[in-house]
């Protein structure tokens, strides 16, 4: 790459890169080409909306766009999250449509642009992520903004049939077709995705599998985002943190780790631990415990809020009829987890669930794999429905719409011979290891670079 490299995405990065994931992916690539990260301040309201603010950084540039009480509710909370998120994630009765929440979306897409043409070179890639910023290429385009622009959504692909919801179904793909290059998460994403052009008659599929929309190419194609597996490993070799966390010992730990989010299939997979303890219910069995980590998100939608009050009644019902003096079935935990701790509560524990009725990748999944111990690893039960499922074959592959078969699924986890649980973790710890998320950043940045050059000038 000659030029820089300029990365946007809604939630900007702040302090040092010690999370993991994209932050460190990208941290080289942005270092060595001088480039710059343009996210929205995270202090909400907090300056010029026209101007953009410098965030104090260490190796590159990161630069801020403003968000009004405005924007934040009818841009992020309202089209981003009250429209784009349900209608990628199947839920398409809790779409709210709204002019108002339409017009934001638009308006504070065209301003990050304006903000933003200015300084973007010819030479300098773009790699502009997810749902926040859908029409984002269309409108650098329209400010004769040359440079290869690449997309990646983290979030599932749409089917057709959801997409005719929205005020105006064409616009997708027209923005879509601004980008050189539409990353997605999984095979079942690049479908969707090329479904949704065929039945466009304003696309035209070229024999080098690009796409042609009016007089532009565009590239769609798979890259499952992954995890720095060895980092992580690493972090859940520290000592055991039972004592911190007051783990009990005395019972089988089962986690499950998903922000307070009602694609992540949550009420199911508490009913599906209930059924199980019915099913162990005079037993002498070992006791089970189900550890479930959800940080609440989006509180200001009103879809989160009802998904936390019915998940504290079923784990209420759960616990009284389950719990003795001396066990608790389902602890809930309602906050976030700190990474580490997280890392090794993981390779404590026995299984791990993860049940998204939709799901971009899920991350959880490859994090729990990593941080077993291989010798002696604990099974990870995977909803199909998570993008994670299409590599991870060798999970024990749920449906987390069926109660009964996720139950059983426990219990299978629970009693799994230990030959079993090595040959299915060592498939799964392959498939996690060749999705690393350097390797799977410096994939979808070498593919934008090569990808056949733009047609024209403006869209
Ligand atoms: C998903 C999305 C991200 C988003 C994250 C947290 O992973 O793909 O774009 O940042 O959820 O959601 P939030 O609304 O809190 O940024």
């Amino acid at each position: 790459m000659s030029g820089k490299l300029v990365v946007v995405s809604n939630r900007i990065p702040t302090g040092a890169p010690s999370s993991g994931g994209l932050v460190v992916a990208l941290h080289d690539a942005l270092t060595r080409s001088g480039g710059v990260w343009v996210g929205a301040h995270p202090d909400q309201d907090a300056g010029d909306p026209e101007s953009l603010t410098e965030i104090a950084s260490g190796d590159y540039d990161r630069l801020a766009f403003h968000l009004s009480e405005d924007d934040y509710e009818n841009y992020y909370l309202g089209f981003a999250n009250s429209v784009l998120w349900p209608l990628c994630h199947g839920r398409v009765d809790l779409v709210e449509i709204s002019r108002a929440y339409e017009a934001a979306y638009l308006g504070v897409n065209a301003r990050v642009a304006r903000l933003l043409a200015p300084r973007i070179g010819p030479d300098d890639m773009v790699w502009i992520h997810d749902y926040h910023f859908l029409p984002l290429a269309v409108e650098l385009r329209r400010l004769g903004v040359t440079a290869r622009i690449g997309f990646f959504l983290h979030i599932p692909f749409p089917p057709l049939s959801a997409l005719s919801t929205l005020p105006t179904p064409g616009d997708f793909a027209a923005w879509l077709s601004a980008f050189d290059l539409v990353g997605l998460q999984t095979r079942r994403d690049t479908a969707a995705c090329l479904e949704m052009f065929r039945a466009d008659p304003r696309a035209e599929f070229m024999t080098d599998g690009t796409v042609k929309f009016h007089d532009r190419t565009v590239s769609v194609r798979s890259f499952p985002i992954g995890i720095d597996a060895d980092s992580f490993a690493e972090a859940a070799r520290a000592p055991d943190p039972e004592a911190e966390l007051g783990v009990d010992t005395g019972a089988d730990l089962v986690i499950g780790v998903d922000r307070l989010d009602y694609s992540k299939g949550l009420p199911n997979r508490f009913r599906a631990f209930g059924a199980f303890l019915d099913g162990r219910a005079g037993s002498d069995a070992p006791r089970a415990s189900l550890l479930q980590i959800a940080p609440p998100t989006r509180e200001r939608v009103a879809a989160y809020r009802a998904i936390r009050t019915e998940l504290e009644e079923i784990s209420g019902r759960l616990n009284g009829a389950h719990s003795e003096l001396d066990w608790t079935p389902i602890r809930y935990i309602h906050r976030g987890v700190e990474r580490s701790t997280l890392a090794r509560l993981y390779r404590r524990a026995r299984a791990c669930l993860v049940t998204s009725l939709a799901d971009g990748m899920n991350l959880v999944a490859k994090e729990y794999v990593a941080a077993q111990d291989p010798e002696n690893p604990g099974v990870l039960i995977l909803s199909r429905f998570a993008g994670a499922a299409e590599d991870m074959t060798e999970a024990l592959l749920v449906n987390p719409y069926d109660i009964d078969e996720m139950a059983a699924a426990i219990e299978t986890a629970l009693t799994m011979p230990i030959e079993e649980r090595r040959r299915r973790h060592a498939h799964s710890l392959r498939v996690v290891r060749d999705t690393h998320v350097t390797r799977w950043a410096q994939s979808v940045l070498g593919c934008l670079a090569t990808c056949p050059p733009t047609l024209s000038l403006r869209a």
